[in-house]
């Protein structure tokens, strides 16, 4: 049986996300903090958001935002916090060792069925959950922000991790509308930051060494290849511009080569091309918060926007 009540362990900006998620799937989420004013403005936003999602008709699952608020409470105490959840999602700031701290508190409270889970952007579960009592239990899964906008969720074991951890964690992603990835095994970066730090890198090394400005860079992603990969991945790219992956690499791979080999080592992100980025991106989008936030809310409309479309793509 799938669990109907979860906990998530901080309210910050990923812990109130994965409560939206949560709630919209109609599970109970308790939310737990160690300040009780985070959690009175953790609330306080999530209302917010749902009531604006639900007016602007975007609001997930099939409850208002009144019944999906209700499902949410919240808590100052660990024990009581986790009491009855199947599920728990650890979403405090990224410190190995207070993160470490929060899994050996939890893992003296937890019974032997319930999943403790890490939203860890770079952690290893190694780092974290080794010589845990309920190792086998816990698991690695990474979100990505906004995760109410973008679904990816990417699902990393520690060695130890039993492998019905790993199936019930998938299934349950599945079950809140996420979409959920498994790695097979633990790995640096896991798979998104591994790919984005690939593009970030090319990108870095292309401005610096003065090939393209840091405006045009942007948009060889945004309105280049940003467009299919929102639809399709770059293998599936490979096999529909040939006949196939074969035909692909039988056309392709020696040139794929060439230009491989002609990428620079890994870059410092220091000095001169900082300022040169710097200079273009605070032109078109000074570092104000005001500014910023506009920003950030004008990306997650356009996120939104696209999330609609992919769902009526898949349903056409
Ligand atoms: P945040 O700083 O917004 O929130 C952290 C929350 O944890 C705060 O509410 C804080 O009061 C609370 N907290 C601090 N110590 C605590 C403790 N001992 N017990 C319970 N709560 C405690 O951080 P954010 O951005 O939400 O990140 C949380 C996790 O999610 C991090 O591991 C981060 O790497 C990961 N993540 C973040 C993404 C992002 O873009 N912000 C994307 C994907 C994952």
């Amino acid at each position: 049986m799938e669990p109907s009540q979860v906990a998530i362990i901080g309210s910050g900006l990923i812990g109130r996300s994965w409560a939206m998620v949560f709630a919209a799937g109609g599970f109970k989420v308790k939310l737990y903090d160690i300040a009780q004013q985070q959690l009175t403005s953790a609330l306080e936003n999530i209302r917010t958001q749902m009531k604006e999602l639900e007016k602007s008709g975007v609001l997930k699952g099939s409850l208002s935002a009144e019944q999906q608020l209700a499902l949410i409470s919240v808590c100052t105490d660990l024990k009581a916090a986790v009491e009855g959840a199947a599920f728990i999602q650890e979403c405090t700031p990224e410190n190995l060792e207070l993160k470490k701290k929060i899994f050996n508190q939890l893992d003296l409270i937890v019974g032997d069925n319930v999943i403790l889970s890490s939203s860890t952007s770079c952690l290893l579960p190694s780092k974290l959950f080794t010589g845990l009592k309920h190792v086998k239990q816990c698991i690695v899964s990474h979100p990505v922000n906004p995760p109410y906008f973008v679904p990816l969720v990417e699902i990393v074991p520690h060695p130890e991790t039993d492998p019905s951890t790993t199936e019930r964690t998938y299934a349950l992603m599945k079950k809140i509308g996420q979409s959920p990835v498994k790695l097979n095994r633990e790995i640096e970066g896991f798979v998104l930051n591994r790919l984005q730090y690939a593009v970030i890198s090319e990108a870095w090394r292309l401005v610096g060494e003065g090939v393209m400005s840091p405006t045009d860079v942007d948009l060889v992603m945004s309105d280049g290849l940003g467009m299919r990969y929102a639809f399709i991945g770059p293998l599936e790219t490979m096999h529909l511009n040939a006949e196939g992956i074969s035909s692909y690499c039988e056309r392709y791979a020696e040139g794929m080569r060439l230009v491989l080999n002609t990428f620079g080592p890994v870059p410092e992100f220091s000095g001169e091309t900082v300022q040169k980025v710097n200079q273009a991106l605070s032109e078109k989008i000074p570092v104000v918060p005001k500014v910023l936030d506009a920003r950030r809310k004008w990306r997650d409309e356009c996120l939104t926007g696209l999330a609609k479309l992919k769902t009526q793509m898949k349903s056409d």
